[in-house]
This record gives structure tokens, sequence and C-alpha cells, in this order.
């Protein structure tokens, strides 16, 4: 595995994280099952990740949570099969079982186009473009977020629900002018030494959207 041990760690055995396996039984070596695909989640506050703003107009929106994908990949010669579909109508379920759960969201790199097409079927809806957001052997790639939601959540859509919203992304857009104003003077931190990973199965989670993504790993084909 490329992934680093610290991130690995945090994966299998981090709070909040909770994975499933695709095993392919026929191929048991001495009753081990052949691990075929897997999916890692990690529950999270919506006040905490990204797309909050999408869930403000939600009096309630404090107390609602995310299931975010951290991982998902599926052996090469297993694809096509509906392994990944299976593993992440798990998640959704896991998701809308979890009474204040509002969706499950992911990040995917822009030319990623199985995945970009396998979660399009799978109705995750296409809510931003992140420029720049990951950082890959010297290159800067797009990523799309997608997301799935359950119990109730959806994107802001009545005319309050857009008018709240775009108070709320406006008064952020001032915050982080003026913080930007304020730390023009600190320029000791490297733009892109916030967050650092490799590996070839994608990324963590983080809760700014101003972070973005560093990828040492050779292969670059699967990153969400
Ligand atoms: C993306 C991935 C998880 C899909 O797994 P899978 O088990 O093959 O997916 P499923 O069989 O359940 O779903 C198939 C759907 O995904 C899409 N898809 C899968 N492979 C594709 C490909 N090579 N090109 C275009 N679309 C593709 C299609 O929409 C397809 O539906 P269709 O068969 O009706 O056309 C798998 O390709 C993979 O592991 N890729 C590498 C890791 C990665 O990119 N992970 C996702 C990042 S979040």
């Amino acid at each position: 595995s490329r992934y680093e041990r610290e991130f690995f760690l945090n994966v299998v055995n981090g709070n909040g994280v909770i994975s499933w396996g695709a095993v392919d039984t026929s191929r048991s070596d001495e009753g081990r099952d052949e691990l075929i695909g897997f999916v890692t989640t990690r529950m999270i506050a919506a006040k905490d990740s990204e797309i909050e703003d999408l869930f403000r107009y939600n009096n309630s929106h404090k107390d609602l949570t995310l299931l975010y994908i951290l991982t998902l990949g599926v052996v090469d010669s297993y694809r096509n099969l509906g392994i990944a579909s299976s593993l992440v109508r798990e998640v959704i379920k896991h998701a809308a079982s979890v009474s204040n759960c509002r969706g499950v969201y992911l990040h995917v790199i822009s030319y990623n186009q199985p995945a970009i097409n396998f979660y399009k079927k799978m109705l995750f809806k296409l809510v931003r473009r992140l420029p720049m957001f990951y950082y890959i052997r010297g290159q800067h790639y797009d990523s799309y977020l997608f997301v799935y939601y359950v119990n109730g959540g959806r994107t802001p859509c009545s005319p309050l629900e857009i008018v709240t919203s775009f108070v709320v992304d406006f008064r952020a857009f001032l915050k982080m002018l003026v913080g930007k104003i304020w730390r023009k003077e600190e320029k000791s931190i490297p733009r892109w030494s916030r967050c650092k990973e490799s590996t070839t199965l994608l990324t963590s989670q983080n809760n700014n959207s101003n972070n973005k993504r560093i990828i040492a790993g050779e292969d670059s084909r699967c990153h969400v």
C-alpha cells in the first residue's frame, strides 16, 4: 500500500470511520476471503464540512451530520460488475439510517471519468467544481464535489432559502476577504503545505474549503 501510515491507521481506526468491503468467497485461500472492493466513510458535522452553506436554510443545521466518502475502489478485474454500486448503496442506506444525517458527499478529481459517470449513475448531484483542488506531481487539477441527499436534505430551492444561502455566502466571502487582508503579511507558510498525502486510492477528508490536496503517489487514476 502506498498510503501514508498515519492516514491508513486513521482511516481504519479513526473516530467516526466506517468501512464496507466486498469479498470474493470463491477465491478463498485457506479460509481467507479475497477483498475485491472497499469503501471508507467518515461521519462529520455538517457545520464543519465545506458544504455547510447547503444546509444553512435549515434551522437545525447545527446538529446535522454528513457522511463523507474517503475512499472507494474496486480491483481492476472486478470492475463494471456492480460492486461499487452495491458498496455505495450500503453507504447511502447507513446514512439514511442516521436520523440527523442529511447526505453522503465526496470529491472526484476532474479527469476520473469512470468515477464521475459512476456517481452520476448513482444519482449523486454535482454541486461544486473546485478549481485547482488537487496538486499532483507539479500539476493542478480541479475537483468535483458530489452529494447524495438523504432524510430530506436537499439543495436550497425556495426563494427565501436561496436568499438566506446567498447572505450566508456573502458574509463568508467578506470574512475570507478580511482574513486575507489581515494575513497579507504572513507569507511564511507555503500555499500547498497544509495538507499532504500520498495515496493510490484517494484522499482524506478535511473540513476547510480552502484546503487543497497534495498527492505524491505515482498512480493518480483513482482519487476521489
Ligand atoms: C469508479 C469505480 C469505483 C467503479 O467501480 P465498479 O465496481 O466498476 O462500478 P459499478 O460496476 O458498480 O458501476 C458501473 C458504472 O460506473 C461507471 N463506470 C465504471 N467504469 C467506467 C469506465 N471505465 N468508463 C466510464 N464509466 C465507467 C458507469 O456509469 C457504469 O455504469 P454502466 O455499466 O451502466 O455504464 C472503479 O472504476 C474504481 O475502483 N476506480 C479506481 C478508484 C476510483 O477511481 N475510485 C473512485 C474515486 S472516488
